[in-house]
């Protein structure tokens, strides 16, 4: 299953991370010295993707921008011979060929998904949550790509959570299949505690065969009255077969506070610039607590 396109919803409110994401949208609150969504368009890139698709909606167009020229500030740049600035504001448009569709109403990822249709066309593709920051060796999409090109069929980016935890997920019911692999029989969206079928958890990256579009078709409102992408899934994985991948990695939910914290730490202390300085300063803190 080769993979060129990925879908990212960027059409959600952010209401996690309100009053911070009032007027910036949250996939724009930079981590560290770039916006969240620029690291997860960068993962995409490194798993293979050379087209992006942003879904967004009425007031988050800024993130459109940031992934375009931006001819006066790029000007300014050159002639004060600023050039690795000019690089850093020239460089999120060259990660990928980029095209953005519009989801007018709030109606949920499985109608932000289907609101890419077009663009897709009939080709296998990635969905990537932007919230799920995945901090480790192998991005998240490349390890998902893996068992999607070995099995041949959609596979979906899982991880074990806390039994109390699964009302926040899609959740899977699934059989082992390999060390990092499960087959996929059902999925159910934000189950109660007691009729979840295991703990683990839907985190993305999504690799979908464009047969869901047909499934996007057919589902009724499910959780929270949202046309649930995790419905359509279901439909998906009885007709044509679906895969789990238990992703390696530090996950980081950049769309609520203490996940984001922990991102620009996580990215800092690697980062050549503040990194050793930051390391340091942590250091100090924390040893005189
Ligand atoms: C969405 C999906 C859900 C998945 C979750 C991961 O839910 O519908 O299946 O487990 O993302 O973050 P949301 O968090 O948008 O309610």
């Amino acid at each position: 299953m080769k993979v060129r396109k990925a879908v990212i919803p960027v059409a959600g409110l952010g209401t996690r991370m309100l009053p911070a994401t009032k007027s910036i949208p949250k996939e724009l609150v930079p981590v560290v010295s770039r916006p969240s969504i620029e690291w997860v368009v960068e993962a995409a890139m490194k798993s293979g993707i050379t087209d992006v698709i942003l879904v967004s909606s009425s007031g988050k167009s800024a993130i459109e921008d940031h992934f375009d020229r931006s001819p006066e500030l790029e000007r300014t740049l050159e002639e004060k011979g600023k050039h690795e600035l000019l690089k850093a504001v020239r460089r999120p448009r060259e990660l990928a060929r980029f095209a953005s569709v519009r989801q007018h109403a709030p109606l949920g990822l499985g109608h932000a998904v289907g609101c890419a249709r077009e663009v897709v066309g009939g080709e296998p593709f990635a969905v990537i949550l932007p919230d799920e920051l995945v901090h480790g060796e192998v991005p998240a999409l490349a390890q998902c790509v893996e068992t999607a090109e070995a099995t041949g069929a959609s596979t979906i980016g899982i991880v074990e959570v806390p039994k109390e935890d699964v009302v926040r997920y899609g959740i899977v019911d699934a059989s082992e299949h390999g060390e990092r692999t499960r087959r996929i029989h059902d999925l159910v969206e934000k189950p109660a505690v007691a009729d979840a079928p295991s703990n683990l958890a839907i985190t993305g990256p999504y690799v979908l065969a464009p047969e869901v579009f047909d499934e996007l078709d057919r589902i009724e409102p499910g959780a929270g009255g949202e046309l649930q992408l995790t419905d359509a899934l279901r439909g998906l994985a009885a007709k044509h077969g679906m895969y789990g991948r238990l992703i390696e990695g530090e996950r980081l939910d950049v769309g609520r506070p203490l996940g984001f914290v922990q991102a620009n730490v996580a990215i800092g202390l690697e980062d050549p610039e503040i990194g050793a300085e930051l390391r340091a300063w942590l250091r100090e803190r924390l040893g005189s607590e």
